[in-house]
């Protein structure tokens, strides 16, 4: 990668967007958060062209075709990136939110029938059509905050038919919504009755029959599972990372949430892009992911709503340089969030991190989480196009709101994102 405001070399640039006060992070930079007061950001062919300070454009790359932003001094800054979400899903769990309210844990109600068990079947009796408005809607939400990259996990299918019908959807979705989709078979999520007496069957299934068919048709750029003793054990996650990676699929893992299963050591053994949640992870586990290269994804939005109290060992994912990461976990049960502001907030507020910290924690590390730190996450020459413009002076302000969104213009690819089209695409309206 070249250095900042060098040139790429190519001609001409499309556009600039320029008077921007301008915050991105760098690989190998200490100071978390960089600023260029005054800078531009110049894009060709969609991606990053060039950045520096305004009065550094090389003004022969700039013709009567180069469209001019003026920024008027916003801040500009790479769009957003939640690396983990399960937005495609019927129904809701609110009942299960009054009952957690009233005393009743997350596992509990997932033991006696209810919890992820329950979104699949309300999943499983939603038509295709109506699943892909919905989680469309979500995702309009969550561009209009700043996000340009977006994970979707499968997980509420639980059968083969079923989970590839998900990760159609998921496909469509990314070819329907201007935003850049990452599909997550989350093959491993919890286990459907009709198995209770035959876990190894369930698991043989996934590995053997539903992995292999995503694979051939090309709906899996990752895979997931979720590791706990309410649903599968590190044995049985490592069967199918194993078969993940004889296919080359990268692998994420659920780990540590309720308990110390042993996750982030079994993530650091099959070199896990992520360990996602990771409460009670142990020294040992930090030790192993640092060595791993494996991101820690935090989940403070899971956290919040489950009221748990143990927080993720952030001073020592700090200690041993592991990246931290922040995401919504956009789920109906344990992360009715869809909020990316949000979880940034509460990464701060329930888990300590800094304001800078969040702000990496969504952009360059959560590109990291899902191997594409090399395309988006930092404003860097050859990365792609994708920038938010923010009513904000300051990077740490994205922490720091609630309720209002100072998101004022999304660019995804060099285009900037026009409201009423997506509003239409997102309604099923127009889909080329
Ligand atoms: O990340 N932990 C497993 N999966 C989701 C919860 C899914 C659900 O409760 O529906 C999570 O928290
Ligand atoms: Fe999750």
């Amino acid at each position: 990668m070249r250095e900042r405001g060098e040139e790429s070399g190519i001609s001409v640039f499309e556009s600039v967007w320029n008077n921007a006060r301008i915050a991105t992070s760098k690989d190998g930079d200490t100071n978390l958060v960089s600023i260029i007061e005054d800078g531009a950001v110049a894009v060709s062919n969609g991606r990053i062209a060039w950045v520096g300070c305004t009065k550094d454009l090389p003004t022969q790359k700039i013709d009567s075709g180069t469209v001019i932003h003026d920024c008027m001094g916003s801040l500009v800054t790479p769009g957003l990136v939640d690396c983990h979400t399960h937005l495609v899903f019927g129904g809701n769990r609110s009942r299960e939110f009054e009952l957690r309210l009233k005393g009743e844990t997350y596992e509990q109600i997932a033991r006696s029938g209810g919890g992820i068990a329950s979104t699949m079947d309300s999943t499983r009796n939603t038509s295709s059509d109506v699943l892909e408005h919905q989680a469309c809607r979500r995702i309009l939400g969550m561009m209009r905050e700043g996000v340009t990259t977006i994970e979707i996990k499968s997980g509420y299918g639980m059968d083969v038919n079923q989970e590839l019908r998900l990760l159609e959807v998921i496909d469509r979705i990314s070819k329907v919504m201007p935003v850049r989709i990452v599909r997550t078979l989350l093959g491993l999520h919890a286990l459907p009755s009709e198995f209770s007496e035959d876990r190894d069957q369930y698991v043989k299934m996934v590995c053997d029959e539903l992995l292999p068919i995503a694979v051939s048709r090309d709906l899996v750029d990752l895979v997931d599972v979720f590791c706990e003793s309410i649903a599968f054990t590190p044995k049985e996650c490592s069967r199918f990372f194993q078969k993940a990676e004889s296919f080359g699929v990268p692998v994420r893992i659920h780990a540590d949430q309720l308990s110390d299963g042993g996750g982030a050591v079994l993530a650091a053994d099959h070199s896990a892009l992520s360990a996602d949640h990771l409460e009670y992870t142990s020294e040992d586990g930090v030790i192993a992911m640092a060595r791993s290269g494996t991101a820690a994804v935090l989940l403070p939005g899971s956290f919040y709503y489950l009221k748990e109290k143990q927080m993720p060992p952030i001073d020592s994912f700090r200690k041993y340089g592991v990246p931290l990461v922040l995401a919504t976990d956009a789920n109906p049960g344990s992360s009715p969030i869809f909020s990316i502001l949000s979880a940034m907030n509460m990464g701060c507020v329930l888990f300590d991190m800094t304001p800078d910290e969040a702000f990496v924690g969504v952009t360059r590390n959560a590109a990291t989480a899902l191997g594409l730190q090399r395309k988006v996450g930092t404003l860097e020459i050859g990365k792609q196009a994708d920038l938010a413009v923010w009513d904000l002076e300051h990077p740490r302000e994205l922490a720091y709101w609630i309720g209002v969104n100072p998101c004022r213009e999304v660019i995804v690819g060099g285009k900037r994102i026009d409201w009423s089209v997506t509003n239409q695409r997102s309604l099923g309206g127009q889909k080329d």
